[in-house]
């Protein structure tokens, strides 16, 4: 494992020009530690977060020492372990999404905690499981924190989108309602994802057409929340992954105080209308894990997700996905492929 190299998609300097602040670069990879997993990338997916950590908005979070790695999805091959890692066996086929402290999906080869990993769905090749991960835990932990359930009518902005897609699918097994949005050419195929009511925010306000649902999934952020009040019953929830940031999640992701500070005095209007009616409001950060994969990869091979997969890209076209992706009208997941199935 020494004498390995792996090659990957490096940050080079933060900026908002994509091209010019990430490289190619090879370097020696390190031994696993004790707990980890050695993986062979087949395939990685792309979030908005990669654009988002190039511009440096990750830096809030951390500051890892430059070049660092990109990419936080991946599906793989294990072909080495630590020596406390029992659940895996060389050659197993995975997915993941690896932790902060250890980005660098789109490589070649990448080191993962073992917690942090799981079995790729049998019935998904490397392309489709790639992009499951990070879309997929941050679904199922909202949906937790929102106690979606039977019965429950929910509102999904974006449903086109890597969340929504995954988000659609999922919110229909727990037996819930859907509203949708999304633009005219994406209509149809998002029916089918089975949505109940899909609004081509194009040419409708969703405003006129959606009244009093229990929840709103906020995946778009910018001015959505606020808007989407009117649509939310009192004592209604209303759960983003884009929008504002609440004290409690910038506390648990280790914000200081002073920058705290600043998201309270932001967000302060916008909370004050949430109590006005009483509604609950959290920014949901994803923790992905072992077991929630295992729970996703479970309900892939019963065939409740179908992955939705809008292009893939050569490794070496890596930098294009990324700017691809950051148009922000991808249908479904962006991939990049390391190595053919
Ligand atoms: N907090 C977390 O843990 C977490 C986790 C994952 C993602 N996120 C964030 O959640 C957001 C969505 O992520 P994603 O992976 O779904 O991104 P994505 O795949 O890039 O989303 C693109 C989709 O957004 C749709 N869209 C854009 N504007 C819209 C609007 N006004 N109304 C309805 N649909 C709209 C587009 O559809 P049209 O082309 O039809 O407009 C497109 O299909 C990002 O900001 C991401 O950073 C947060």
């Amino acid at each position: 494992m020494s004498q390995l190299k792996m090659k990957g998609l490096f940050l080079t300097k933060y900026g908002l020009l994509i091209h010019k602040n990430i490289a190619f670069l090879e370097k020696k990879l390190n031994e696993p530690c004790e707990n980890d997993v050695v993986i062979e990338v087949n395939a990685a997916g792309l979030n908005p977060v990669d654009y988002k950590i190039i511009y440096g908005m990750g830096t809030i979070i951390m500051r890892p020492r430059r070049p660092f790695s990109l990419g936080f999805d991946l599906s793989g091959v294990v072909i080495g372990k630590g020596k406390n890692v029992q659940d895996f066996s060389i050659g197993d086929a995975v997915y993941s999404k690896v932790p902060w402290n250890q980005m660098g999906a789109i490589a070649t080869h990448t080191i993962v905690r073992s917690d942090m990993v799981a079995l790729k769905p049998t019935n998904l090749n490397f392309i489709e499981a790639a992009g499951i991960p990070l879309v997929g835990c941050t679904v199922v932990d909202s949906f937790k924190v929102a106690d979606v359930k039977k019965g429950t009518s929910i509102f999904i902005h974006g449903g086109s989108g890597g969340i929504g897609t995954f988000a659609i699918q999922y919110a229909k097994y727990l037996g819930a309602y859907v509203y949708t949005t999304t633009s005219t050419s994406n209509v149809e195929w998002v029916k089918k994802l089975g949505a109940d009511h899909v609004i081509d925010y194009k040419k409708e306000d969703y405003r006129k057409i959606i009244q009093n649902v229990d929840l709103v999934y906020d995946t778009v952020g910018g001015g959505t929340a606020r808007k989407a009040l009117k649509v939310v019953k009192n004592g209604g929830k209303i759960i983003s992954i884009a929008g504002h940031h609440d004290d409690e999640t910038l506390k648990k992701i280790g914000v200081n105080a002073l920058i705290r500070f600043l998201f309270r005095i932001k967000g302060s209007i916008l909370l004050f209308r949430m109590q006005q009616k009483n509604v609950f409001y959290k920014h949901v950060w994803s923790y992905p894990n072992q077991n929630t994969l295992n729970d996703i990869r479970e309900l892939i091979e019963m065939g409740k997700i179908i992955p939705v997969v809008d292009r893939v890209f050569p490794f070496e076209e890596a930098i294009n996905a990324l700017k691809y992706l950051r148009k922000g009208r991808a249908k479904g997941k962006v991939i990049v492929r390391l190595k053919d199935d």
